[in-house]
């Protein structure tokens, strides 16, 4: 898979994949990552990207050419199965959604600013926007770095133990059990007496009622 985040700060992006698993994964090949300035496809000496709202409300938009061009060039190069934008009114990011993402081939993600772009630019290259919450970022990098490290985990061979990624929260419509570990007993604080029996059906069915248990208190909404 290949990703292509079109940023004003691909050094702030670039470091939170420098580490650990995503790092690893681009090092196996399963991933790559390419970061583009748009600062370098600016139409100006000073390599702005912003201009005035037109009708004159406050703040600045992204300007079309510039990101425009910068898509365009990565479209001349291969096809992109995706183009997303990271915006607070787009589509609620969720683990489906990075399951049907972890099998595209290329996509390229548009972290936002300032007061967004020229909305022609949503009308005509973006083929997907979408939100990791209601609550508003200073900017899109860290949408984008959400979204990438939850899309790039669920490739095959990226997590050691393909099992556990299948396990997570959300997958099965349920929040995870409960997990423990050594030590058995800590200050008289035990481990549940079925983890220890060996028994995997009854360990089956105990987490199994648990995740409803924990998702009916804390997830209602996904029970529904
Ligand atoms: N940009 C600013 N806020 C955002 C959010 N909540 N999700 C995605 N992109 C954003």
């Amino acid at each position: 898979m290949r990703i292509d985040i079109l940023t004003l700060f691909p050094n702030m992006m670039s470091m939170f994949f420098e580490e650990s698993i995503l790092s690893r994964a681009q090092k196996k090949g399963l991933v790559e990552i390419v970061f583009h300035n748009l600062h370098d496809y600016s139409l100006s000496r000073y390599g702005s990207v912003d201009d005035y709202p037109y009708g004159g409300s406050a703040g600045m938009v992204m300007a079309i050419e510039p990101l425009a061009n910068c898509i365009e060039a990565l479209q001349a190069e291969r096809e992109y199965d995706d183009i997303i934008y990271t915006a607070p009114d787009g589509e609620m990011f969720s683990q489906p959604m990075a399951n049907s993402l972890s099998l595209k081939k290329n996509i390229m993600v548009l972290c936002g600013h300032y007061k967004g772009v020229d909305e022609r630019l949503r009308e005509h290259f973006i083929t997907r926007e979408i939100s990791i919450g209601d609550y508003v970022l200073t900017g899109g990098e860290l949408a984008a770095a959400v979204i990438c490290d939850a899309v790039i985990r669920l490739i095959p061979g990226v997590i050691g133990d393909e099992q556990s990624a299948l396990e997570d929260s959300f997958q099965d419509g349920l929040v995870a059990p409960p997990e423990y570990t050594r030590p058995p007993d800590f200050r008289g604080w035990k481990v549940p007496e079925v983890l220890l029996s060996g028994n995997h059906a009854k360990i089956a069915q105990w987490r199994y009622e648990q995740a409803v248990e924990r998702t009916k208190q804390r997830r209602p909404n996904l029970l529904i």
